[in-house]
């Protein structure tokens, strides 16, 4: 479950230019391992968040549809790059720009995940912002049942109107 008791406040946490926060986690998301930065801009203690599930910063602003492309992504073998908005323990949120990528043993099974976060482009999370907000509106408007596949409806047609795949979009706004 993610936490429901903080209150997100609008003060916002910026990652500096050559922060990294970096976590491990299992087949199930549970956080195995993360760097001091990860502690820093969560403001969780290691002892906090070690064994538990990422959601642990899950920000309620953040569209459900963003992390069913993440799992999609992971399971089927394939990295992901996503703008996630954070919530820090004491309410306050970060932006990053997230590289997901499944992690391998010798033989080439997937044992575990990997996240790299380095600092999101302003002028990408100017656009991501509204887009995020319109993609919780759809979900909240088409009820739980139906909440993902309504938002992921709209990704895609507004991917479809660009002509780019998801991934071309999420790297084209970190370059603008
Ligand atoms: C390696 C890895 C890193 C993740 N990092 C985050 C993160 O920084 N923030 C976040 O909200 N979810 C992150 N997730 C996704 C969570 O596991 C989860 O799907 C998401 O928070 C939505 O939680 P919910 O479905 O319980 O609402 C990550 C997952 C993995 C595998």
């Amino acid at each position: 479950m993610a936490r429901q008791h903080t209150q997100p406040t609008q003060q916002e946490r910026l990652m500096r230019d050559d922060d990294f926060i970096v976590s491990k986690a299992d087949l199930k998301g549970r956080i195995t391992y993360s760097n001091q930065v990860f502690a820093e801009f969560s403001g969780f203690l290691e002892s906090e968040f070690i064994g538990k599930q990422h959601n642990l910063v899950r920000h309620p602003d953040m569209p459900r549809c963003v992390f069913k492309l993440l799992w999609q992504h992971l399971e089927s073998g394939q990295e992901i790059f996503a703008y996630i908005k954070n919530l820090c323990k004491d309410g306050s949120f970060y932006w990053v720009l997230a590289n997901v990528t499944p992690s391998r043993d010798a033989q080439g099974k997937v044992v575990g995940y990997y996240s790299v976060r380095r600092k999101p482009n302003p002028k990408a999370i100017a656009v991501i912002t509204p887009l995020y907000k319109q993609l919780l509106q759809i979900e909240k408007n088409a009820g739980a049942k139906d909440a993902i596949a309504a938002s992921l409806a709209q990704m895609d047609n507004l991917l479809k109107d660009k002509g780019v795949s998801y991934e071309r979009f999420i790297l084209d706004l970190q370059a603008l």
